[in-house]
């Protein structure tokens, strides 16, 4: 197990890598606990949750709302709950985000924990204080920065996540790799099969790598005004793409940072052998990172409307990252016509 925490201006919220769920007695007692999971993980693991009030949401991106928000701080209320209440999420990014959400807002704000159980969320929804739900179709529309006391990344609990969303989650790990530095996208070049077979022992190096990486990030800004940007790599089209085709996150994210190193090779920053490395691990993980397999041409004008309504959109520029190597991110301000032409010329295999 290792202990990360995360050293914020007014607090410290801690990261157990490899943690696991028998702990929670232990950080969070059930006379003043409220567990807010999913109807999917309450299935497997409701013999952990004795004792607790538990509050049961359902599953997928269309319950991340206010709605489900209501829901659960309505439970609260009947549950007795009040401002000495502690609410501890159990789940992947959508329990997390809406239940750290609710817990931000529910009589001015209570505190909370993540049992965190699946790979995305253990790399990266749960790490960083980004709480919040969609709205109108609009991901993350309303939310807060507010850090969790503890994040448990159980991994033993990984072992009932479906396939698809393991390789969902591995995602984000690539994207930390891109972003961070060379020896982490060297570990996961040298241990791809490892990674495939899913090696509890490789799980949790790349778990961990990601997380102290997102950590750094999150100390230096906590609030995204400047460096924290950079782990939006591949989220401007990923976010698009998720909107127009309703792609798993993941996926949506993989065919983003392929599209964003293509970019970059365009815009003479990156090297093209660099590219072709970033793609290539991308696609031997189980993820396909080229955009062409998503959308068409005629999907354009299309995917640049998803694109110009999500929040990194300012005036008729959009905010990218590119990368000017593997660990060098850069921030570029594309006009929304200078995008058009990026994506028809990858669109057409210019
Ligand atoms: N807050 C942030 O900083 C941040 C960062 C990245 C992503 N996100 C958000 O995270 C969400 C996606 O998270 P996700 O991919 O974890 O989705 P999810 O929470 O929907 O989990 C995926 C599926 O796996 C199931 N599941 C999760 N853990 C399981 C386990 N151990 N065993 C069996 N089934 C399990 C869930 O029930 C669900 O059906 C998106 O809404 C995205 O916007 C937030």
């Amino acid at each position: 197990m290792k202990e990360i925490q995360i050293r914020l201006e007014n607090r410290i919220s801690t990261v157990r890598v490899g943690g696991s769920i028998n702990e929670l007695p232990e950080l969070a007692p059930p006379e003043k606990t409220i567990i807010v999971t999913d109807e999917n993980l309450n299935r497997l693991y409701h013999e952990k949750f004795s004792g607790y009030r538990v509050i049961v949401i359902g599953t997928g991106e269309g319950i991340k709302t206010v709605n489900t928000v209501e829901e659960i701080t309505s439970k609260m209320i009947q549950y007795g709950a009040d401002r000495s209440s502690f609410l501890v999420a159990v789940g992947g990014g959508i329990v997390c985000d809406i239940a750290g959400f609710a817990a931000s807002i529910f009589m001015r704000g209570i505190r909370f924990g993540f049992i965190s159980t699946s790979v995305l969320s253990q790399v990266d929804a749960s790490v960083g204080g980004k709480n919040g739900v969609n709205l109108g179709g609009l991901k993350n529309m309303l939310g807060v920065f507010n850090q969790p006391d503890f994040v448990i990344c159980d991994h033993e609990m990984l072992s009932t996540l479906p396939d698809v969303e393991y390789t969902n989650g591995l995602s984000e790990v690539i994207k930390s790799a891109c972003l961070g530095d060379t020896q982490f996208f060297e570990f996961l070049e040298e241990n791809k099969n490892q990674i495939l077979e899913k090696d509890m022992d490789v799980i949790h190096e790349f778990i961990k790598r990601s997380v102290m990486f997102k950590a750094s990030i999150v100390e230096e800004d906590e609030k995204e005004s400047g460096i924290r940007k950079i782990l939006n790599l591949g989220h401007t089209i990923g976010h698009g793409l998720e909107k127009i085709k309703s792609i798993p996150h993941g996926f949506a994210i993989a065919a983003g940072m392929g599209a964003a190193a293509e970019f970059s090779v365009k815009l003479n920053l990156l090297n093209k052998d660099c590219a072709i490395r970033i793609m290539s691990l991308i696609d031997s993980l189980g993820l396909d990172s080229n955009l062409k397999n998503f959308v068409s041409e005629e999907n354009i004008e299309e995917l640049i409307t998803a694109i110009s309504s999500d929040k990194k959109k300012q005036g008729a520029s959009v905010d990218f990252i590119l990368l000017e190597d593997i660990g060098r991110p850069v921030i570029k301000k594309i006009e929304i016509t200078k995008l058009r032409e990026l994506l028809g010329d990858l669109l057409n295999g210019v």
